[in-house]
């Protein structure tokens, strides 16, 4: 695969759909890089599916630059964000700029941070200063307890016009990208063509530049969670399990190691 870079990912805007899967490992990133996938995030989302917590907000710069370090070594070629974790960035720019500076330092090539118009300055001192910022507005998990649960954002016409107002607050601001999670397609494709910025969607309808998925959940990691906007690609959960079944049957019955299977 060939490098891919941020002038050729937004070169693509209303003409070539990005892929964006989230990674946290070299192995997967080794799989993501195979597949062609350009562009992998190192996302938050790693305090859920990776650590086990019920919300991304436990998640340190710290967890964050290992997995991006991890993820680097799997995968050069693939654009590679890194989340800025909550409490990185919400006490001034200048903390946002030295958490943003370790990511980078770590092999992120871009940061992302949650919210509109409250991070457009972040965004804008980023960019100056040479850090490549993909924003993020409609469901912002890191915002969970004042939204009161992982729900559509963007359906009153107050949502829908912060949200809106956040997304050319990010453009204007210099946003290499922007995510839009959980809102209606409407509103998507209306923020689409208002903004420069390619926007990603994940639960926000078909006419983004770009999807996301959390790649555990495209592989059907966990059976239990099946919600409308998502698409399994896989069905891990059933076929990880039937296998680590079947080694622990053949260990107890000495099927496992054969004759073959020795050093
Ligand atoms: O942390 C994450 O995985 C994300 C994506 C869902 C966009 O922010």
């Amino acid at each position: 695969m060939k490098k891919m870079t941020l002038p050729a990912l937004r070169d693509k805007k209303g003409k070539d759909p990005i892929a964006m899967v989230t990674c946290y490992d070299a192995a997967f990133a080794r799989l993501a890089e195979a597949a062609g996938i350009e562009t992998l995030l190192v996302g938050d989302s790693l305090g859920m599916v990776i650590k086990g917590e019920g919300s991304t907000l436990g998640v340190s710069v710290d967890e964050v630059a290992y997995h991006v370090r991890a993820v680097r070594r799997g995968a050069p070629a693939p654009f590679l964000i890194a989340d800025m974790p909550f409490g990185s960035y919400q006490a001034s720019v200048a903390q946002g700029v030295d958490n943003a500076v370790t990511l980078m330092k770590a092999g992120a090539e871009a940061v992302k941070v949650e919210g509109g118009v409250a991070v457009a300055p972040l965004v804008e001192r980023l960019t100056a200063v040479g850090i490549p910022v993909v924003g993020h507005v409609g469901l912002t998990p890191q915002s969970v307890n004042l939204f009161g649960g992982y729900r559509k954002r963007g359906v009153t016409k107050r949502e829908h016009d912060e949200i809106l107002r956040g997304a050319i607050a990010l453009d204007k601001a210099g946003a290499a990208l922007i995510v839009l999670e959980m809102v209606p397609a409407e509103l998507a494709a209306r923020i689409t063509t208002e903004v420069s910025a390619p926007t990603i969607g994940i639960g926000a309808g078909p006419d983004t530049d770009g999807q996301v998925l959390v790649l555990y959940d495209l592989l059907g990691m966990d059976g239990a969670f099946n919600p409308s906007f998502l698409k399994k690609y896989l069905d891990l959960d059933t076929q990880v399990t039937a296998a680590l079944a079947r080694y622990r049957d053949e260990v107890r019955t000495g099927r496992f190691p054969a004759r073959r299977n020795k050093s």
